[in-house]
């Protein structure tokens, strides 16, 4: 059992915080608005769950999720992220976040510029490509055979150890990533992003289909 720090308590930080817990973890959630507007959520939680801030998360995890979309200024704290595997969900949408132009332009992916803001911690990509929900409900036993995949990005191998041991914990296997420039691959438009549901070989072999395309 270990604490997992969620920064982010919306559709994806909720989903994993629900998951997590079912495997054995404590988990300490954060949003921007503060933690007395978490309340409904952690009582449906109970004793493994607690609200705090975003740099309270950030200390208290043994590894730390952001499950929020990515900013061009840094918003998230880097200094209590440091020397920790930190586990990135963002998907960048420019309908939503408006245009990156070093992003659309394929010069870096949206998780670079997460790791280049937070130096000091080992950034991973995951749980992209899977609708929220669907954490808790498409997870099969270790070796079932129509057990799905999902990939982990990282310059870390250590971070993508990290994501593959908590992917096995809720039901998926995990298909590498590296390092992560290569990380477009995973990227909404990409074959890999769209199909939802993957099987390690199927994955793979979307992921080797991945071309540049004009980002949605
Ligand atoms: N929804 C999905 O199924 C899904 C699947 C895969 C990946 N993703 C990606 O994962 C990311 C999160 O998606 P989501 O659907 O979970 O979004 P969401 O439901 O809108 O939740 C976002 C959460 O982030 C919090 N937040 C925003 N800025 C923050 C800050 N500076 N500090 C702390 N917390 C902050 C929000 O808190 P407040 O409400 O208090 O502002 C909210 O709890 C997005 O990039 C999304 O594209 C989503």
């Amino acid at each position: 059992m270990s604490t997992i720090g969620i920064i982010g308590a919306g559709e994806v930080g909720s989903h994993i915080a629900a998951a997590a817990i079912r495997c054995g973890h404590e988990v300490v959630l954060a949003n921007s608005r503060g933690p007395e507007t978490l309340s409904d959520l952690i009582g449906q939680f109970g004793a493994s769950a607690r609200a705090v801030t975003a740099r309270e998360a950030a200390l208290a995890g043994d590894v730390v999720v952001i499950a929020v979309p990515l900013k061009l200024e840094n918003n998230m704290p880097a200094a209590e992220l440091a020397g920790k595997v930190v586990i990135d969900t963002n998907n960048y949408m420019a309908w939503r976040d408006g245009h990156f132009p070093v992003v659309d332009s394929y010069e870096k992916t949206e998780h670079e510029l997460r790791q280049e803001q937070l130096p000091h911690s080992k950034v991973v990509k995951a749980f992209t490509h899977i609708q929220a929900p669907r954490i808790l409900t498409w997870g099969k036993p270790t070796g079932a055979p129509d057990r799905l995949a999902l990939a982990a990005a990282s310059d870390f191998p250590e971070a993508i150890e990290v994501v593959r041991t908590l992917y096995d914990q809720f039901g998926f296997d995990t298909v590498a990533i590296t390092p992560m420039a290569e990380s477009w691959r995973i990227t909404p438009g990409q074959p890999a992003w769209k199909q939802e549901r993957h099987s390690i070989a199927e994955l793979r072999a979307n992921l080797a289909k991945a071309r540049p395309v004009v980002r949605p």
